[in-house]
């Protein structure tokens, strides 16, 4: 939409109401001078819409445990978690905002802009306040002028409101700069998420304490409280009605391409949760053979394998990461079939060592063992198996590890050290992804022709529990049989 009466462009409220706007010369804009009469007016006769009932967001008392933890890590010591800033598109458009996981994990708000700083406190601990934008000032015509006006892009939270949702005291975040240039003692900050915090900070914060604490809070989210995997378990429920969705439609995405799945998916994402959390990777034929095929431009065929790996991002930021390989008309060939059970074998075979207590390489061993049994089998590796996997030679056709922690982040829990995570042991409340693959490119000239083209992952989410683990993508189905009869019930 194009601005219409004037340049909402004044930061702060400074501009006075009433005056034409000389910045409006240097943008070559023609806008209606202001009358005082207008200005006056635009102050006036707004009902008060301030919320006095507000009641806690469900993870207020979750968020307030975990900034205990972050407390008690870093004692005396100012701790700053901004939620980053809106990014440019092009010109004067933005990319849609995605808070900063740290901070939404930490306060359950996600507005652009707003930063939580931990403070010390003389008697030990921290007192965490949680730094916004207010509302818009009518008085100064900050509401109508100003391009972060409410009147341009819709009623913000108050500071009094934030405070009863997020269970924290609020303040004005136009302080913050100044509050951290004159801030005293060690302070650490989440980086990358927002230039003016990190300004402020300059010469005050350094690279290796800093990423001390970016370590700390990924660690933090390795085993997940139970909003996070009820929010996990939402995610993969609203991910299978999308993949749903997708089959109802395949007519559709075979007229026209690849982007129609992309698109159904996206509908469902978008009307359950907040986005995709990560790109639709909608891959067809040989495309399945790339593993981060998102161009999603290609034909869908009759007779070839439909590679699908997508997920529903909830409204509180838990995203769904799933994989299902399918024939485009419902029914697999014999080889297509044949590839599809060993990938699923090795799958049951992952899924089984998802223990807690087990370490975490163990699934990924668990299914690279199956798939180097297959590979030796068909006769596309000389055995014996054992020197096939000493040598790694499967990884031509597996490429990738066997999954990944999951949670707010599709590869969650990054900057985890490896002790507590790849070389780590499972415990419950931890969710990952168990998904094997086989990927035969179409240019391969050392597997026999049929197979060539042919990319299978079967990805599923698991929950470990205190006796094992719960798969919270079962709703959709995995053994071949299954998948074709769930086909058969919903192909057009
Ligand atoms: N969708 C990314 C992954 O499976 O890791
Ligand atoms: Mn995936
Ligand atoms: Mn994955």
């Amino acid at each position: 939409m194009a601005e219409e009466q004037t340049t909402p462009d004044v930061d702060g409220g400074e501009q006075p109401a009433g005056e034409p706007d000389e910045r409006e010369d240097r943008k070559n804009k023609v806008t209606p001078r202001i009358s005082d009469e207008l200005a006056e007016n635009m102050k006036r006769g707004w009902a008060d819409t301030e919320r006095r009932d507000l009641a806690p967001v469900p993870q207020a008392a979750h968020t307030a445990r975990r900034r205990a933890a972050l407390s008690a890590r870093f004692p005396g010591e100012r701790l700053v978690v901004p939620a980053g800033r809106l990014k440019t598109r092009s010109n004067d458009t933005d990319y849609p905002f995605r808070a900063a996981v740290e901070y939404a994990y930490l306060t359950g708000d996600q507005t652009e802009d707003g930063v939580l700083i931990l403070e010390p406190r003389d008697s030990g601990g921290h007192e965490a306040t949680l730094y916004l934008l207010p509302r818009s000032d009518r008085e100064n015509g900050e509401f109508w002028l100003s391009g972060q006006g409410e009147l341009w892009v819709g009623r913000r939270t108050s500071l009094t409101e934030a405070g009863l949702l997020y269970g924290l005291p609020v303040a004005d975040v136009r302080t913050v700069p100044d509050l951290l240039r004159a801030a005293k003692g060690p302070v650490r900050v989440v980086r990358s998420y927002d230039t003016e915090v990190e300004a402020a900070l300059a010469d005050k914060v350094t690279g290796e304490r800093d990423e001390e604490l970016r370590v700390f809070l990924s660690e933090l989210r390795l085993v997940k409280d139970d909003f996070e995997i009820a929010q996990l378990a939402h995610a993969c429920e609203a991910t299978a009605r999308g993949f749903e969705d997708v089959v109802r439609v395949l007519d559709k995405a075979r007229e026209t391409s690849e982007r129609y799945i992309e698109g159904t998916f996206f509908l469902r994402a978008r009307v359950e949760g907040n986005d995709v959390g990560y790109g639709s990777i909608c891959a067809s034929g040989p495309h399945a053979t790339t593993l981060h095929w998102v161009r999603n431009d290609g034909p869908v065929r009759p007779g070839d394998l439909l590679l699908l790996d997508m997920g529903v991002e909830t409204t509180e930021l838990y995203t769904a990461d799933v994989t299902r390989t399918l024939p485009v008309d419902g029914r697999f060939t014999p080889l297509q079939r044949k590839v599809y059970d060993a990938v699923f074998e090795a799958q049951e075979a992952g899924i089984a060592a998802v223990q807690p207590g087990a370490k975490y390489r163990d699934f990924h061993a668990a299914a690279q063992r199956v798939l180097a049994e297959k590979l030796v089998e068909w006769g596309l590796l000389e055995g014996p198996v054992e020197r096939v996997l000493d040598l790694g030679l499967q990884r031509r056709w597996t490429l990738h590890g066997t999954g990944h922690m999951l949670g707010m982040d599709v590869h969650d829990c990054a900057a985890a050290r490896r002790e507590t995570y790849v070389e780590g042991t499972l415990e419950p409340g931890m969710c990952l992804t168990v998904e094997p693959g086989l990927y035969f490119q179409p240019d391969d000239l050392t597997v026999p022709e049929e197979y060539r083209g042919i990319g299978i992952r079967i990805e599923d989410d698991l929950l470990v529990t205190e006796d094992g683990n719960r798969n919270l993508s079962a709703g959709l189905p995995r053994g071949a049989d299954d998948v074709e009869a769930w086909m058969a019930r919903l192909l057009p």
